[in-house]
Order: structure tokens, then C-alpha cells, then sequence
């Protein structure tokens, strides 16, 4: 074993620690990468039932964030906590900010009084789009992310980009546009994107976490591969229908002031929301660091996730 090897599993072995958002798609593939042998307790917080075959070493905790008698006392002793427990997808604006920014704010609170030192914080690259206005989860990502930092916790915040998988929700979402006779392009289609297959961006927490690499550091991940959104619907077309789409440009500036107008009297009803849109208007990459770096040419390709994912979602 390389003396670096030998090193963090030293380092790690004895640890506790406290993982929130086990369940989810991000959660699963995690859980299946943090190494039971290096960890004395895992502790999951989870309003779903635990999984059929946890490892004896994890300790899965009902409840939700608000909760906080139901995770109190398992922070205490915790030497790291991973938060990736959110509200994701189309939901009510106020469940973003009750879940998202409160519910972190409840987490960091215990956290400080439990001294639980370490905090991991799975945010998402739209918390750093330019423009949030009616994308109210990259609101409320922002938001947390600030409770972080002002935390006085040793953190580092992961931001992802979109993450593929098997049963990745943004790819089911995407591949409901692609699979269409016509695709409706919102914008010009240039806005680049950058998935990170889910198994990679697991990968790079584990050894995040592994390594204690906790100095309050912002860390974006994304793929090896950057496209432009259009050309990542026509993959997806391909790889469904096995003809080449014809896309239909939809002009932002119609849609946007329609969206924002029908959103004050429909939101509930709406199949896309303003802050939908933002895949389609701003950058949706990472910037290298050097974690990234190091493993760039061991990272799944885009059209190895894509091909992967959509034949185990068509099963
Ligand atoms: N998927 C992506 O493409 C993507 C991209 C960028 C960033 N992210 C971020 O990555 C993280 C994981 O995303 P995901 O795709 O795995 O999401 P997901 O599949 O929707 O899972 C969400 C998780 O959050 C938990 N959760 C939700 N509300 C909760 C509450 N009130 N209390 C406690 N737990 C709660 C759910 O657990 P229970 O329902 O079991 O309680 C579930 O485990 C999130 O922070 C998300 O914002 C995801």
C-alpha cells in the first residue's frame, strides 16, 4: 500500500461521522463509497426507511432537518459532518428556503453546540449563477453556503454540477425534453454545461472527508467533458430515439417575461419555472481545482455516463 494510502486510512479509522441526505440519488452512491472499515459510526439522518443492507457500522436516524432532537446527541463525538440533504426539483419557493437555508442554519447551529468540527456542504453550481432572481433552490443554496462560511466550523463547500446517473433526476428531466419529436431549445442553446457522473463527484467527497481537507475552501466539480446544452439534448435524442432531433429555438426574451407572469398566478401548475431556466442562460461549469485536476483523466465521459444512465433508466 502507497505510504499516502496507508496514511488517511489511519487517519480516518475511528471516525464518526454524521451524513444527512443518504437516501438521495447523490446519498446512495455516497453511502456506497464511504469505506465501512474506516469509520467507526456512520450515522444517517433520513425521513425515509433505511436501506436493506447497511453496513452494522451505520446508524440511520428517522427524521428531518428540523428534527433536531432526533440527531442531536449523534453530532456529538461526530468528527465530520457531510450535509447533502436538500430540497430539490420543482417545489414550493418557501420549502427551498425552509429546508435548504434553515435547515442548514438548525444543522450548523447543533453542529457548534455539539463541537462538531468539520462540515462538508454539498451546495450546486447555481448558487454562483449570475442572475438568481425567481431560481429560488440557487437562492437558498447561496444562502446556506453564507451560513457556512460565517459558521466558524472548519468547511468546505463542494459545488456540483449537474449530476448523471443512474436515476439522476436532472437527467429524467432533460431526457423528457430530448425525447420529444421536436426539442424545444429555450434560448440560443449555447449555455455550456459540464455533468459529473454520480460515482466520480462520491468519490471526491469520500476523499475529501478521507483526507480532512477542511480549509474553508469553495471546490466546483463537473466532468471531463463541456458542451454546449443543445448538443447535450441532441445526445440524449440520439441515444432515445435513435434519429437526429430537430430542435425548435424558443427566445428567451418571450418566455422569460411570460414565465415570471404566470408564475405569480400559476407556479403550482407550471411544467417550467423561471428558475428552470437558468440551465439554458448561464454557465453551468466548473472551474478546475486542484483535487479535479489530479483525477480529470480517470473521470467517466459524458458519453459513457449518458450511454450507462439512459439504458439503466429505460430498464
Ligand atoms: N442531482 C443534481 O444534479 C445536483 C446538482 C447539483 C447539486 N446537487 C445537490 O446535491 C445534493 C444531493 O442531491 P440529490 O440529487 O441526491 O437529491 P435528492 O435525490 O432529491 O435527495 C434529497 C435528499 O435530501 C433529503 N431531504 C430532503 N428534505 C429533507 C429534510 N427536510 N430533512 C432531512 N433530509 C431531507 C432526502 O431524504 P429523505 O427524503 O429520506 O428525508 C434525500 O436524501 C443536494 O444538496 C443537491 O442540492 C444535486
Amino acid at each position: 500500500m502507497p505510504a499516502d494510502a496507508q496514511h488517511n486510512l489511519s487517519a480516518s479509522r475511528g471516525r464518526r461521522v454524521f451524513l444527512t441526505g443518504a437516501s438521495g440519488f447523490l446519498g446512495r452512491s455516497l453511502l456506497s463509497r464511504l469505506d465501512p472499515a474506516k469509520y467507526e459510526k456512520l450515522y444517517c439522518l433520513s425521513r425515509s426507511a433505511p436501506p436493506s443492507a447497511a453496513p452494522a457500522s451505520v446508524a440511520w436516524l428517522r427524521g428531518g432537518l428540523a428534527d433536531t432532537s432526533a440527531y442531536a446527541s449523534a453530532l456529538a463525538g461526530a468528527d465530520c459532518v457531510i450535509h447533502l440533504a436538500a430540497a430539490t426539483g420543482k417545489l414550493p419557493p418557501k420549502e427551498y428556503f425552509a429546508v435548504n437555508a434553515e435547515g442548514t442554519r438548525r444543522l450548523v447551529k447543533q453542529c457548534q453546540q455539539a463541537g462538531a468540527r468539520n462540515f462538508l456542504f454539498v451546495s450546486s453550481i447555481a448558487a454562483g449563477f449570475p442572475n438568481q432572481s425567481r431560481y429560488y433552490y440557487a437562492q437558498s443554496k447561496a444562502q446556506a453556503e453564507e451560513i457556512v462560511r460565517a459558521s466558524g466550523l472548519r468547511y468546505t463547500i463542494v459545488r456540483p454540477t449537474m449530476i448523471f446517473g443512474p436515476g439522476s433526476p436532472v437527467l429524467a428531466g432533460l431526457a423528457k425534453l430530448a425525447a420529444l419529436p421536436v426539442i424545444p431549445v429555450f434560448g440560443n442553446g449555447t449555455a455550456p454545461v459540464q455533468p459529473i457522473a454520480v460515482a466520480d463527484l462520491a468519490s471526491f467527497i469520500a476523499a475529501i472527508v478521507d483526507n480532512d481537507f477542511f480549509s474553508g475552501e469553495t471546490l466546483a466539480f463537473g466532468g471531463p467533458d463541456v458542451i454546449p446544452i443543445e448538443e447535450l439534448l441532441r445526445k440524449i435524442h440520439l441515444l432515445l430515439r435513435r434519429s437526429n432531433a430537430k430542435t425548435l429555438h424558443v427566445p428567451l426574451a418571450l418566455l422569460l417575461p411570460a414565465l415570471t407572469l404566470l408564475e405569480v398566478v400559476a407556479y403550482p401548475l407550471l411544467p417550467l419555472t423561471v428558475g428552470q431556466m437558468a440551465t439554458f442562460r448561464f454557465d453551468g461549469t466548473a472551474r478546475p481545482n486542484p483535487l479535479w485536476n489530479e483525477r480529470r483523466s480517470q473521470l467517466q465521459s459524458l458519453d459513457a455516463m449518458l450511454a450507462a444512465a439512459l439504458a439503466h433508466d429505460a430498464r
